[in-house]
């Protein structure tokens, strides 16, 4: 399918023909869900674990599941294409009300939208990355993947604002993870992850790097990271769905022990392409 094309409410249509009403509740006040799930040689990457995920942010916002996930796949399978990679955005909202009001509105159908791009690596895998270290001042909710990213927004600007591509994030002197990725750190020679609760988005991408490193013999341990500790870490990497894995070799205008993408990123990373190629 042309990547033009994007599904909304049960029909394909020309991505400049989409409409939606401005009474939406996604318009209006940010009330729904969404994913991301990256394609690798025209197949859906974990599909599954992001069905998974999805099915938890929508129980997390009430909202009943509009589609079972054979019916998901059936209308995420058009946009597959096995040339250049690709990624699937899926977001459903509460829908259009007759008027503004906060309380969930009765007896209306959600807004399902899903759009399908082109990925091109990126760059910044090579080089690793500048972050910057910002007090998370986002909700208590994280672990659901909203489309209420204001906060994301504002942090992940502040980084880009100051030479960074990411904002790392800071919750009473611990890490909790990016603005949107997921934070890893080696310490004292272990792979350090902060642990899943309702300050991070479960990411999947950081769950596959977690089983391929206890597979492999890495050690690794889902643990509290204090900004401390990750300023003194010798490596550290953030992880998503979009961009991978990508080494941060500068925190807070100061390298990462040699500047360098290290050792256990290369490792790890060379062991996520082995794993993805695996899988198609
Ligand atoms: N975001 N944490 C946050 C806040 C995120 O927004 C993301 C990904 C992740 C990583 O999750 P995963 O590995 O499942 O992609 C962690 C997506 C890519 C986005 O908003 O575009």
């Amino acid at each position: 399918m042309q990547n033009k094309s994007v599904y909304l409410n049960g029909a394909y249509v020309p991505l400049n023909e989409a409409k939606i009403s401005v009474l939406d509740r996604g318009f209006l006040f940010g009330d729904g869900i969404y994913e991301v799930i990256p394609v690798y040689n025209g197949q859906l990457f974990h599909f599954q674990q992001h069905m998974e995920r999805m099915e938890l942010s929508l129980a997390g916002i009430r909202l009943a599941n509009p589609h079972d996930r054979v019916q998901w796949l059936n209308i995420i399978m058009p946009f597959l294409d096995s040339g250049q990679d690709q990624s699937v955005y899926v977001q459903i909202t509460r829908g259009a009300a007759e008027k503004r009001d906060h309380a969930f509105p009765k007896n209306i159908a959600p807004t399902v939208f899903v759009m399908c791009s082109e990925v091109l690596p990126y760059e910044g895998k090579y080089t690793g990355i500048r972050a910057i270290s910002v007090d998370d001042s986002r909700w208590g909710l994280c672990n659901i993947k909203a489309i209420t990213l204001l906060a994301n927004i504002l942090l992940r600007q502040t980084a880009i604002d100051q030479g960074c591509a990411e904002a790392i994030l800071v919750k009473d002197g611990y890490v909790t993870e990016g603005a949107a990725s997921n934070v890893f750190a080696v310490i004292d020679g272990i792979v350090v992850t902060p642990p899943k609760g309702n300050d991070i988005l479960p990411g999947i991408t950081r769950d596959v790097i977690v089983k391929i490193a206890q597979e492999h013999g890495i050690p690794c341990t889902e643990e509290v990271i204090s900004l401390d500790a990750l300023a003194i870490a010798s490596e550290i990497w953030i992880t998503s769905s979009m961009r991978e894995l990508v080494p941060v070799v500068e925190l807070d205008y100061r390298p990462i022990a040699d500047g360098k993408p290290g050792p256990v990123f290369q490792m790890l990373d060379q062991l996520f392409q082995n794993y993805k190629q695996s899988l198609v």
